[in-house]
């Protein structure tokens, strides 16, 4: 396998609204995360990646792009960019930026344009049909709720929004559009950035015909997505910007891909191949989904999240490359989702960053996990900013679905956990902001937080500090052979990373029994460092056989 700095390298994703405020208008800005740049690289991270900053009407926070070549007002101006980019650079940090383009903003001017009259020069960058027997094209609904096309009475006809309807999307097979969007990637990588994550890159590619998805009983829309996941030509288009535009930069790529396979995974990040470095993929994120999808919870079965994080390892072993994550801004706080928020909040949370950051591939910190940040419970829903947390609300209120039931949905899977402020210190609203914020802060600010996590040695925020140390220190971290140990164990994941003659051995008790840990024959050794553990006092047993505590996560180093 070749050696890249960005399969050595640990991400920490800013979601710039929530992280911190300067300018005290209660919204995150450029100057904020200025002024934490130190605080980012004392963590050990290589590389920030800055969820959109471009102007926006900000429907779906910045998801909804109208210039793409321009900065928010809220976040502050270019100037203030160009600082960014030169004091993230100035300490030894790299900075990707989010490239949205499989959807623009209904307020782009290339979309004004565009439904203005069907012979405007951007008509066909967006995505227009006529009506079928007076209903829309077909009958996909949009990921955000309701139909995924939106009537437009001007020219009698609809256009296309995967998500919301201000998010239109836009006509990847007019080669003038690609153009534009190649040139607008050019200018940032000009700028000096050093790669894009690609916002639902696998969505760009929709099919000539629009067929109807299969209907569910009782449903008026259906999903559309094996349509339009992993399209007709979405390689060629890949490929072609990596010809135009990405081989000419020492970048890296990550796609995001809601519903691409480990075989298709290999495809996009097989480096024969020339189209991205690696896939952010959802299966993991989707163990705890019921059958009718997100908001329908079900418990995660710790075998399904075993069987699904080896499957991928062991796919991406020798071509291709994995993103690790457990958090972003559309998940909710791991800790909640998969740990136990409450009496072992600190030991899960370490649990889970052991597991994750001793795999294979690139990890991913999302802004708050350093610190064990948890999920929120508003009790009114006027509290709540993210559009599709507000439109399936409306949409399961209308469909008699008890409203306690829809509360606990958006309890366990919304957006908006995610998105409370940045908890910096015990201050009024966390040290976020001096006003009222965008989004309420999690009252457990005053016990979590950024400034009480750096004074204990102890802390989540040490531990990540000292996984990311390691990761820079062994090699066999970054590229090591992957193998799970005790497949059929309900409690306990366990697996070793081998390069060379070094071998990691990795194991993580996965809930808060203790259970026993039986060191299989295979596994043979003659010295055994403890590199890490989320406990302070040492395990005293011999590796053979180990009694774990709640949350045990350790990491041997056998040679
Ligand atoms: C994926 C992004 O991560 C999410 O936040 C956004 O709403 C959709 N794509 C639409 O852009």
């Amino acid at each position: 396998m070749n050696k890249a700095w960005w399969k050595e390298s640990v991400v920490y994703q800013i979601y710039p609204r929530s992280f911190m405020d300067s300018n005290g208008d209660g919204i995150g800005d450029l100057q904020g995360i200025i002024s934490k740049l130190d605080y980012i690289k004392n963590l050990g991270i290589d590389v920030i990646w800055l969820s959109p900053v471009y102007k926006s009407p900000n429907d779906d926070n910045g998801y909804d792009i109208s210039d793409y070549q321009d900065i928010m007002d809220d976040f502050g101006t270019m100037a203030d960019w160009e600082q960014l980019l030169v004091e993230v650079h100035e300490r030894g940090m790299k900075l990707i930026m989010d490239l949205v383009v499989n959807h623009s903003s209904d307020e782009h001017p290339w979309f004004l344009e565009a439904r203005q009259s069907k012979d405007s020069k951007y008509r066909d960058y967006y995505i227009w049909r006529k009506g079928k027997n007076g209903k829309e094209p077909s009958n996909w609904y949009s990921n955000f709720g309701g139909s995924a096309w939106e009537y437009d009475e001007a020219t009698d006809e609809y256009y296309l929004h995967l998500f919301s309807k201000k998010q239109p999307d836009l006509n990847w097979c007019n080669p003038s559009l690609r153009k534009e969007i190649y040139n607008m990637m050019k200018w940032w990588l000009e700028k000096g950035i050093d790669g894009f994550r690609m916002d639902v890159i696998n969505f760009i590619s929709k099919p000539e015909n629009f067929e109807d998805g299969d209907l569910k009983p009782g449903k008026k829309y259906a999903s559309g997505s094996k349509f339009y996941r992993n399209g007709p030509h979405i390689h060629d288009y890949l490929q072609e910007m990596n010809r135009e535009v990405l081989s000419h930069y020492d970048v890296m790529t990550v796609g995001e891909m809601p519903g691409v396979t480990p075989e298709l995974a290999k495809l996009y990040t097989s480096e024969d191949r020339k189209e991205l470095n690696m896939v952010f993929q959802f299966e993991h994120m989707g163990l705890d989904n019921g059958e009718n999808g997100k908001w329908d919870l079900k418990p995660l079965k710790l075998a399904d999240l075993k069987a699904n994080l080896s499957k991928w390892q062991l796919a991406l072993e020798d071509t291709g490359w994995n993103s690790l994550y457990f958090n972003n801004h559309d998940q909710p706080r791991s800790v909640s989702r998969f740990g136990n928020d409450k009496k072992y909040r600190v030991e899960s949370a370490k649990m889970l960053a052991t597991l994750l950051h001793m795999m294979k591939g690139t990890p991913y910190v999302y802004q708050g996990e350093e610190i064990g940040m948890t999920n929120i419970r508003f009790d009114s829903i006027e509290d709540y900013r993210d559009i599709e947390i507000i439109n399936m609300f409306k949409e399961q209120t209308e469909a008699g679905i008890p409203h306690q039931q829809i509360m606990e949905s958006i309890y366990a899977k919304g957006r908006d956990n995610s998105r409370t402020p940045m908890q910096w210190d015990a201050s009024p609203n966390a040290g976020f902001t001096t006003s009222t914020p965008w989004l309420k802060v999690n009252p457990n600010y005053i016990e979590i937080n950024a400034e009480a996590e750096i004074s204990n040695a102890n802390s989540i925020y040490h531990y990540y500090r000292k996984l990311i140390q390691l990761r820079k220190k062994y090699d066999v971290i970054v590229y090591g052979k992957y193998e799970l140990l005790l497949p059929e164990h309900q409690e306990i994941f366990a697996y070793t990373r081998t390069l060379g003659d070094e071998k990691l051995l990795v194991i993580c008790n996965f809930y808060e029994g203790q259970p026993m840990f039986e060191l299989p024959e295979h596994i043979t050794y003659q010295s055994a460092e403890l590199l890490i553990s989320n406990y302070p006092e040492k395990l005293t047993h011999e590796l053979e056989s180990i009694q774990l505590r709640p949350y045990d996560a350790s990491v041997f180093l056998l040679k």
